[in-house]
């Protein structure tokens, strides 16, 4: 679907995971780098962008990624804290991203209107993101906690959760989690690697982000 067809504000985590293969999970310590790299990673075919709140720098560059490259829809990742949520989307971070899950994330993520992709790792952690009416859920660390098998097993009692696993995921081994009909996106830093941030080497992120959008294909 067409960004500008696309209502954002009402977001849903459905969208932010079906968009493209892969979320890509960025760490920025440079404003200067984020512009240029949004731009690549949207002519590459990913718009979806996971900027984590782990360095000093990230909520400046969620806030001109949000300004400056219309057809991204910039998320927030590592979001920990209610506070975290409201720092996030008051930089104009469209969605969230968390590596576990808690109540009051979930609310304050649904106070400021961003959708919120819940990060688990066990099935007490699905239920109880379940309770709280969470469906689409990152599976995190997904290679550590189990990896593709893990999935095949929650499909049966989760048959109704769909997950994005992260942690470990790399262009090797991702057709072995989308070819899981309980996976509906994968999550990774490899599209964003620091040293192409470091060189500006919008090229290769904009290639990286290229190869990413066919994994589907190969699943
Ligand atoms: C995350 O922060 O969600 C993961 O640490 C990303 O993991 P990766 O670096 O193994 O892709």
């Amino acid at each position: 679907m067409a960004l500008n067809s696309m209502n954002t504000s009402q977001l849903t985590a459905l969208q932010v995971m079906q968009d493209a293969p892969v979320i890509p999970v960025i760490v920025l310590n440079d404003v200067a780098h984020a512009v240029p790299m949004a731009r690549a990673l949207v002519a590459g075919g990913i718009r979806m962008l996971e900027v984590t709140l782990r360095t000093p720098q990230a909520l400046a560059c969620m806030e001109a990624i949000a300004k400056e490259v219309p057809d991204a829809v910039v998320g927030a990742g590592t979001v920990r804290s209610a506070a975290d949520a409201k720092a996030a989307a008051n930089a104009g971070a469209k969605f969230a991203v968390s590596p576990g899950y808690t109540s009051a994330v979930g609310q304050a993520c649904r106070d400021q209107g961003l959708s919120l992709l819940p990060g688990v790792a066990t099935g007490s952690e699905i239920m109880m993101a379940q309770e709280d009416g969470y469906t689409e859920l990152k599976f995190f660390p997904a290679m550590q906690a189990g990896g593709p098998a893990m999935l095949k097993a929650w499909g049966g009692p989760f048959f109704d959760v769909r997950f994005c696993p992260t942690g470990g995921v790399t262009p090797q081994n991702a057709h072995e989690f989308l070819s899981l009909s309980n996976v509906a996106c994968v999550g990774g830093s490899w599209l964003v690697p620091a040293d192409a941030l470091a060189k500006g080497d919008w090229a290769r992120i904009e290639q990286l982000a290229r190869e990413a959008c066919q994994l589907k294909l190969i699943s």
